[in-house]
């Protein structure tokens, strides 16, 4: 083929297209084992490649999903709002899987920040050994409930969520509640702003 009419249909051909998936996030770190082992628990991963400079770490199809790059000059992680990334999520398959990496992350010493029921998704928000901030969530509907959702004014009224506890709902899990009665997000209170359920 011309190189003409290649670049032709290669411009024409399927108009823009978007990527076919999310692939990975990287981290400079001064912390390489340390953010290394952390991951690997939380995220139940495995190293797919490291040696001393850097590591790659799967836990699905993807050949890797967090790289650390081990770096010894960087800059201190801002303290508060800032233009870098504010977090990376991941998405469990129930709320069952949800509260079994919370009950298996606590074995360990590892507990969430903030937890809070956004509304569409129930998210636990951890912090990594360099203060990165790691959500791990699941969704609370199906894309046809989440747009009822939005569409009945819900999130203009509280675009943040409820705080909730963990233990809380496992004990209401324990109890058999069904999950969409466990998840579904109550009203503020009197008098508190969604912004009283933000924590950093
Ligand atoms: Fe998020």
């Amino acid at each position: 083929m011309l190189l003409e009419d290649c670049t032709r249909e290669l411009r024409g051909g399927a108009g823009a297209l978007s990527p076919a998936k999310l692939s990975h996030v990287v981290c400079l770190t001064g912390k390489l084992a340390e953010m290394r082992d952390w991951y690997i628990t939380v995220l139940n991963a495995t190293v797919a490649f490291g040696n001393e400079q850097l590591c790659f770490l799967r836990y699905d199809d993807e050949h890797h999903r967090i790289g650390l790059i081990r770096h010894d000059q960087l800059m201190p992680m801002p303290q508060g709002p800032s233009s870098v990334v504010d977090h990376f999520s991941f998405t469990y398959r129930t709320l069952a899987e949800l509260l079994g990496t919370y009950l298996r992350l606590k074995d360990k010493g590892i507990e969430p920040f903030w937890c809070i029921n956004h509304g569409p998704t129930t998210s636990f928000y951890y912090k990594d050994p360099d203060g990165h901030k790691v959500e791990l969530q699941v969704d609370n509907f199906t894309d046809e409930e989440c747009d009822a959702f939005f569409a009945a004014g819900n999130y203009e009224e509280n675009p943040i969520g409820i705080i909730i506890s963990p233990d809380e709902w496992i004990r209401r899990f324990a109890d058999g509640e069904p999950v969409a009665s466990i998840t579904q997000r109550p009203k503020l209170p009197a008098g508190v702003s969604p912004f009283d359920m933000i924590r950093f």
